[in-house]
């Protein structure tokens, strides 16, 4: 008997010590939530993310809580949230190898250090661009693997509009040195992306305007989207406000004035993400042509309770300029997504023939039909992925061509 109470007082000593535990790292979210905000549709199953402008208020004087704004700096210093840090896009993205906008984790980490962020604050980020780049920085610090992050709903013209107060003033910050811990599974390469084109797990959305989508606009050397994607435009995540494409001219003056662009219902929502017949046990990938747009999506998903989401970096100011990767133009996904019967020869050889050597290898040949089988056959014992009836395809589109 005296055995068993000390093996018992320490069980629920445990069990007391653990609830503590529990509800020390519970706590701090819950204290946050607690201030019930009156969003207009808090049932999105991932609703911590997006706050609105009353939360925000009250938690301005919140240590925990950095206000990021992400506008231009000149609009920063005509007002802004009070207490906010200034972020410009342009500080968490930069053309590398000319593609616009890309992740880079030395300017990354200079920027979390200079505002001060470490990984237990609440980071909140708003902007006047319809929350793209807010969503931009939403990715990177999934990325660089902080937890905390969320976006004013409306961005700065929500805040303005409830007639909230501004500040001239930049708050002094103790620059500290963020623990950048990446997550992998937050970003795609274009070779993994190659990859998986056939993979009926992986659903790959583009971000970006029909036109652009079609190839009727094309902003790389070629147009058209990658084999499969589905069009998921950004704009339509939005409601309240302007709804302009990116392609046309001025829409950044457009989201930048009075109307408050907010996120359409939780019902809305996924009744367009039903349409793409999305489920969350997909592997979801997310482009644009820079992942600006593409971040929104990103952003958008994570929302909505699909968490299995990497977004695709490069996006097309990669892709299209890449003669190696295959393009489909038009406004079907194409492409290998469920039915590799599709594909043709040509087709076959971009998806497939890369990844070990660039396609150019094949190039400068002068092969006979049975030379092509005799390689192809090679190809295939080295892991290339063909079924017969697609060798069969390869071999004749090189055995004419090459
Ligand atoms: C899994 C990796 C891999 C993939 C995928 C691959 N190759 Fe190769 N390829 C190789 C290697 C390794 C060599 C060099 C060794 C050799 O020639 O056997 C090579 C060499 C070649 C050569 C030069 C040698 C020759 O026979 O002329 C050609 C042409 C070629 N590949 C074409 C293709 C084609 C066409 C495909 C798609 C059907 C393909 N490769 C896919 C690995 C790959």
């Amino acid at each position: 008997m005296h055995r068993l109470t000390v093996v018992r007082q320490p069980t629920l000593a445990m069990i007391l010590m653990l609830s503590l535990i529990l509800a020390a790292l519970i706590g701090p979210a819950h204290a946050q939530d607690s201030t019930p905000s009156p969003t207009p549709d808090d049932s999105y199953p991932n609703a911590g993310l997006l706050v609105e402008t009353d939360w925000l208020a009250d938690h301005l004087d919140d240590p925990t809580v950095r206000v990021i704004d992400l506008r231009s700096t000149d609009a920063y210093a005509e007002g802004h949230i009070p207490g906010a840090v200034s972020v410009p896009v342009g500080d968490i993205a930069s053309t590398i190898d000319e593609i616009a906008l890309e992740f880079d984790q030395d300017e990354v980490q200079a920027a979390l250090n200079r505002i001060g962020l470490m990984p237990d604050m609440t980071a909140v980020l708003y902007d006047d661009l319809g929350m793209m780049n807010s969503a931009r920085l939403f990715w990177t610090l999934d990325y660089v693997g902080h937890a905390d992050a969320r976006i004013l709903n409306g961005g700065w013209n929500a805040w303005a509009a409830a007639g909230l107060p501004a500040s001239t003033d930049a708050p002094t910050i103790e620059s500290t040195e963020y623990p950048i811990e990446l997550q992998p599974a937050r970003l795609i390469t274009a070779e993994e992306i190659v990859a998986r084109l056939d993979d009926p797990d992986v659903v790959i959305l583009d971000a970006r305007s029909p036109q652009e989508y079609t190839g009727e606009v094309a902003l790389a050397a070629r147009g058209g989207h990658i084999p499969g994607a589905r069009l998921f435009t950004w704009l339509d995540a939005l409601t309240g406000g302007d709804t302009v494409y990116t392609v046309e001219s001025g829409w950044e003056e457009q989201l930048r004035d009075e109307d408050v662009e907010v996120f359409k219902s939780a019902a809305e929502l996924q009744a367009l993400l039903d349409d793409l017949g999305l489920s969350p046990e997909h592997e979801i990938i997310t482009y644009c042509h820079t992942h600006w747009r593409g971040a929104h999506l990103y952003f958008l998903l994570r929302l909505m309770g699909y968490e299995n989401v990497r977004g695709y970096d490069g996006s097309w100011a990669e892709w299209g300029n890449r003669d190696d990767l295959p393009v489909v133009t038009g406004p079907e996904p194409g492409g290998a997504a469920g039915d590799t019967a599709l594909l043709d020869g040509e087709q076959l050889v971009q998806m497939r023939c890369v990844g070990c050597h660039d396609l150019n290898r094949i190039d400068h040949q002068d092969k006979d039909r049975a030379g092509w089988e005799n390689t192809v056959a090679r190809m295939i014992a080295y892991g290339t992925p063909l079924t017969d009836e697609e060798r069969d395809a390869v071999i004749d589109y090189l055995a004419e061509t090459h």
